[in-house]
């Protein structure tokens, strides 16, 4: 059952006549921004874009090509930065974090407040989808939550393509098999390996390749670097046969670019004795440039 402040906060007719809109942009190619987040763009009034202090300069200028390719009017920005978070190190951790958290929470408040005006539209463009590991939707609800309803700008979520969708597009596979579930978890959670019960799981933010500590037996991976941009990769086929390459490619590329973004879907391999897996590396489609660039 829905909280009375959250039927507040989706119905854009009410509220204190401003409204907030974070626009999934989706996850690499601007042609996957859809149409809904185009009309909102053209639409804003302010822009918000928070400087992180991890954010990434691609990042940024993927944000900015989005807007000049899909507005013509000028558009007012309003740029802030996140309070730097504390280090791992710190005496009480968790006390510096639920401070940062503090801090975030009112230099956001106090910049909408500052900067969206009654019956104005302000806007924050989010990578992928909104709803995917983003901190952006959470802070903003703890926001206007904290607000009375009728001081409370409307919310309105548009959603985007995610790098999972695009990862399987890419790849050309269902992300379920069928009448299955499937698990989408931060990399950490996959540690240990693919917990029984669980076939297939996508994962995310994983600065440790993951996928090649863990027990290979009976996995394949379907990799997918950069999705969505000229630097695309895809490797799949069993980890244990692509494992090596993909740390070769990924190495390089993260030598090249300064950077990596990359997910991957594992499946428990339910292959039928005698048959033979499909193994498909960087080099097929848009990944073919990629493999010259890293003289794979
Ligand atoms: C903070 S999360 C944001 C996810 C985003 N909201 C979405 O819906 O895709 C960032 C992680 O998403 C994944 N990711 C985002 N964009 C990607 C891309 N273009 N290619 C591969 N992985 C991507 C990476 O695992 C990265 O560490």
């Amino acid at each position: 059952m829905f909280h009375e402040r959250d039927h507040t906060m989706t119905d854009s007719t009410i509220g204190d006549g401003r409204e907030l809109v974070l626009i999934g942009i989706g996850a690499g190619d601007p042609d996957w921004v859809t149409i809904e987040a185009v009309k909102a763009i053209q639409a804003l009034d302010v822009l918000f874009v928070v400087l992180k202090e991890d954010e990434l300069d691609d990042l940024v200028q993927a944000r900015r090509v989005v807007i000049e390719r899909h507005r013509e009017a000028p558009l007012r920005t309003v740029e802030f930065r996140d309070p730097p978070r504390p280090w791992r190190s710190a005496p009480d951790y968790p006390a510096a974090v639920k401070l940062w958290r503090e801090q975030r929470r009112e230099q956001w408040a106090a910049a909408l407040q500052a900067e969206l005006g009654r019956g104005q539209t302000g806007g924050f463009l989010v990578w992928g989808d909104p709803s995917l590991y983003e901190s952006t939707l959470a802070i903003v609800d703890e926001i206007l939550g904290a607000l009375p309803p009728e001081k409370a700008p409307a919310l309105r979520v548009i959603p985007g393509i995610s790098c999972v969708l695009a990862l399987a597009a890419r790849h050309k596979i269902p992300l379920n098999r069928q009448g299955k579930a499937v698990q989408i978890c931060p990399a950490r959670l996959l540690a240990d390996g693919l917990p029984d019960g669980l076939d297939d799981a996508v994962v995310m933010l994983d600065g440790k390749q993951t996928f090649a500590s863990i027990d290979p037996t009976g996995l394949d991976i379907y990799w997918g670097a950069y999705l969505g941009t000229e630097d695309e990769i895809l490797i799949s086929g069993p980890i244990r046969e692509v494992r090596d390459e993909s740390l070769r490619i990924r190495a390089d590329a993260v030598e090249r670019k300064g950077w990596m973004f990359d997910t991957y879907l594992i499946r428990r391999n339910v292959r039928r004795q005698g048959e033979t897996p499909r193994t498909r590396a960087a080099g097929q489609g848009r990944a073919q440039r990629t493999n010259a660039a890293c003289g794979g």
